[in-house]
């Protein structure tokens, strides 16, 4: 099995990669917060797909957690991570500490304007500014040629593309698709936080995506299939929604035109869970 290289500094990383690129590789960046599961390997094998080297970030990013309680839970499983990203053939770990990350005196932030004002960055105050803000660090240090994201956190990718565009990052921003278990939940990092009666409500939210998904495709009336798709969250015990609407998949503003996503937030018991699925080809 190829080794894999740690790095844990940007000045580190950004020598490796411009030496990858000035041999005439290209270079993948998978930004993560680690804890890998299926939905994260596919990004990188994408990736792999795509460049010659393959760089996985790891940063559980302080800076966009709104809550103390879910960034001390947040899953830090380095050594199993490492591995994961060995034995997927990734060239570089990047795992630099909150320190290296944010030395004393950083005093800049990323705002990322009008989407980020809607749904996660109205439930979730300053995540949206975090994120944008470490992603662009991530960014500007790689130097890569593709960054791959997931499709499953719909938002970060629209702010993603609008940042990278508003401030001429040259790194183009390649979208994975959402990595399901099989009765359809999507695969997170915080589903290890679930009961096994919270792991059986939790389906509900695919099940009520795909059913509003597919009544606007044939043309329902979206405030109905969205009442409709309601009910079968708030059927499933210990469920509580923060949102659940059809938005325009670039701007996120409620939309009642395809194509669309159709996008939910959910509590189930303790644990916040997001998900989306498109309406019509975007
Ligand atoms: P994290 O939640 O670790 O996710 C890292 C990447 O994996 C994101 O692009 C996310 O959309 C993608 N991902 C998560 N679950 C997925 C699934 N089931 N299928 C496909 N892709 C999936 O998102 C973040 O970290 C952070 O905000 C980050 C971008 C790293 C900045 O800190």
């Amino acid at each position: 099995m190829s080794e894999v290289l740690i790095i844990t500094t940007p000045a580190e990383l950004r020598a490796r990669s411009r030496a990858w690129r000035r041999d005439g590789m290209s270079v993948a960046l998978v930004p993560t917060m680690g804890a890998l599961h299926a939905g994260h390997m596919s990004l990188i094998a994408d990736a792999a797909s795509r460049c010659d080297r393959v760089i996985v970030s790891i940063f559980v990013n302080p800076l966009q957690f709104d809550r103390d309680a879910d960034f001390t839970a947040y899953p830090r499983p380095i050594d199993d991570d490492v591995a994961a990203c060995r034995a997927a053939g990734v060239h570089a770990v990047y795992a630099p500490t909150a320190a290296t990350m944010y030395p004393d005196g950083h005093d800049t932030l990323v705002n990322p304007g009008a989407i980020a004002t809607r749904w996660e960055g109205e439930y979730r105050p300053g995540h949206f500014t975090g994120m944008a803000t470490v992603v662009t660090k991530l960014l500007n240090t790689a130097e890569a040629d593709i960054a791959v994201f997931g499709a499953k956190d719909a938002q970060q990718v629209a702010i993603v593309t609008q940042l990278v565009a508003d401030l001429d990052i040259g790194t183009e921003i390649v979208v994975g698709a959402t990595v399901r278990e099989p009765d359809g939940l999507a695969m997170s990092s915080r589903n290890r936080h679930l009961t096994d009666d919270q792991r059986r409500a939790a389906t509900s939210i695919d099940e009520a995506l795909r059913y509003i998904a597919d009544e606007v495709a044939h043309g329902a009336d979206i405030d109905h299939a969205v009442a409709t798709g309601r009910e079968i969250i708030t059927a499933a015990d210990d469920t509580r929604i923060d949102y659940l609407a059809v938005v325009d998949p670039r701007t996120f503003e409620p939309s009642d035109t395809t194509p669309a996503r159709v996008i939910a937030a959910v509590w189930v018991g303790d644990t916040r869970l997001i998900d989306n699925r498109e309406i019509g080809t975007e």
